[in-house]
């Protein structure tokens, strides 16, 4: 059973690129008891039998398997960010009658493609429908249908009821339907993303949003369709991913570009060699340590003697390395016993035999922190940068600088940013929900908090993602700590109703 459970995965994976961990197996083995039923198929090999050999079955399954799960203006910072910054640059590059053109990739019932329309209505005005061309394509036939239909329940709208009603005419039974105009102005169709080559009808498109696709797919599966995604991109595109997806993609295909706390790919088309390295933090490479400059090899007619033999530039490599590992380890150690001044001069003396060893200048940032030296910690964090634009804890100490010098806006958006390179960074997830809470935001408060305490419960506290970070409590206290605040947060909610 089993054996023929990895099959119907395999087979899945390789037509639709879902992959299935152990606790979303379940879905599957529902389905696929139930598809069976209804065919009555007398086997588990029968019944991949059909899968593999008809179209329709594998639709009906796929019906049954997908995660359709979306709503109306889903992370609204995109919508803000395609609506400010991105369509006046691509309306500017257009001549004439030519449409923008804009995809939808994996748009599930359509909320995703319509969100976009209305967006673009609310800043631009009617007459904006007919300067784009707005497609949302999905491999669930069903999903493309409801879309189609454009009948919405309320779990549709959660965000900014008060815009989309704008939109829409009350239908029955607690479901709304779209007003024409959006309607008319989108068009859906049944596509997998993993098709080669992609139709006509799919290329030089302007702006992709692919959110919360790729995150059921496997990693080969994931690349591959960026790929894909990019090439039916026009030079200067864009493609938004969810925040959650974005930096798993950075793999040098688009280029990652920031727009304040909003994280964004663009296609460029000249690259130069020196800007195609910066976006590969992994390819940059530690300068080589100075060797001491050996005899060059000449061939002699004497031979030379063994003890004379020089060790090899390799060997004299590993141990230089050797040894500014161990300078690390002493520092890191004289931190943990809170003994700060040897630490500095510990890592001083690390970074002048390598000055790309990125944890030593974080080490010395979480240091100088502690010590209220801000500036110098600052400086710390610029050189982390400068060798790795993308280093989650150039972020992180950012955001903790800017927190404790009660520069919270700033403070919010270099947190934000860790939460796009690790998005189970708890340690951001909780500075955001601190600073919310400051700043009267007491539902993103909530949230935060929410998903620190399910971080920190699943994964313990290890994982902040600071090389250096003390902390003085144990997890159950942390975790207490932020319980209260959200039973707080509660209270003050009820209050507010009842005084209302
Ligand atoms: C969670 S929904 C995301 C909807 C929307 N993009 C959003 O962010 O709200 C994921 C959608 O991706 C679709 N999908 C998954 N694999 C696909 C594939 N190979 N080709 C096209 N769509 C796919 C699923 O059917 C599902 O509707």
């Amino acid at each position: 059973m089993e054996l023929t459970l990895e099959a119907f995965k395999s087979l899945i994976k390789d037509r639709c690129g879902f992959t299935f961990r152990n606790d979303s197996s379940y879905t599957l083995e529902v389905s696929l008891q139930k598809r069976m039923s209804d065919l009555k198929a007398a086997s588990n090999e029968i019944y991949l039998q059909m899968l593999r050999n008809d179209q329709e079955e594998m639709d009906r399954l796929i019906e049954l398997i997908t995660i359709n799960e979306t709503y109306f203006l889903r992370e609204p910072r995109h919508f803000k960010l395609l609506v400010d910054t991105v369509m006046p640059e691509m309306l500017d590059r257009k001549r004439g009658s030519e449409k923008v053109r804009i995809l939808s990739a994996g748009c599930s019932t359509g909320e995703e493609a319509y969100s976009i329309l209305l967006a673009l209505t609310e800043k631009y005005g009617m007459g904006i429908r007919n300067r784009v061309s707005i497609i949302g394509v999905d491999i669930d036939r069903n999903a493309i249908r409801m879309a189609q239909e454009g009948i919405f329940g309320n779990k549709s709208f959660r965000s900014d009821d008060a815009l989309l009603k704008k939109y829409v005419v009350h239908a029955k039974d607690k479901r709304f339907e779209l007003v024409p105009y959006l309607k008319e102005g989108v068009e859906f169709q049944v596509f997998n993303l993993l098709t080669h080559p992609y139709p006509d009808f799919l290329k030089n498109i302007d702006i992709i949003f692919y959110r919360n696709v790729s995150i059921y797919f496997a990693g080969e599966v994931q690349k591959l369709i960026f790929q894909r995604l990019s090439e039916i991109l026009n030079p200067e595109g864009f493609l938004f991913l969810s925040s959650a997806e974005t930096y798993f993609h950075n793999i040098g295909i688009l280029f990652l570009k920031e727009y304040g706390d909003v994280f964004v790919y663009k296609k460029k088309v000249e690259m130069e060699f020196d800007d195609r390295r910066k976006y590969h933090p992994a390819s940059k490479t530690i300068p080589p340590i100075s060797t001491p400059p050996f005899a060059p090899r000449v061939k002699s007619a004497i031979p030379t003697p063994v003890a004379a033999v020089q060790p090899s530039a390799k060997y004299v490599e590993k141990r230089a390395r050797q040894d500014v590992r161990e300078l690390f380890d002493e520092a890191l150690a004289c931190a943990m016993r809170k003994e700060y001044a040897p630490v500095i001069e510990k890592v001083d003396a690390l970074l002048e035999k390598d000055p790309a060893f990125i944890k030593a200048y974080s080490l010395k940032a979480s240091v100088l922190i502690n010590r209220q030296e801000l500036d110098a910690a600052r400086e710390m964090c610029r050189r982390i940068m400068a060798l790795d634009e993308w280093n989650l804890e150039g972020y992180l100490l950012l955001g903790i600088i800017a927190k404790v010098e009660d520069k919270m806006d700033e403070a919010l958006a270099k947190f934000k940013g860790a939460l796009y390179i690790r998005s189970s960074c708890w340690l951001a997830h909780f500075y955001l929900a601190d600073i919310y809470f400051a700043q009267g935001d007491h539902s993103g408060a909530y949230g935060e908090y929410g998903v620190a305490v399910r971080l920190l419960e699943k994964h313990g506290m290890e994982d902040h993602g600071l090389t250096y970070f003390p902390l003085s409590f144990p997890v159950d206290q942390l975790i207490h700590l932020c319980r209260h605040n959200m039973d707080k947060l509660r209270r003050m909610a009820g209050k507010a109703v009842h005084s209302a």
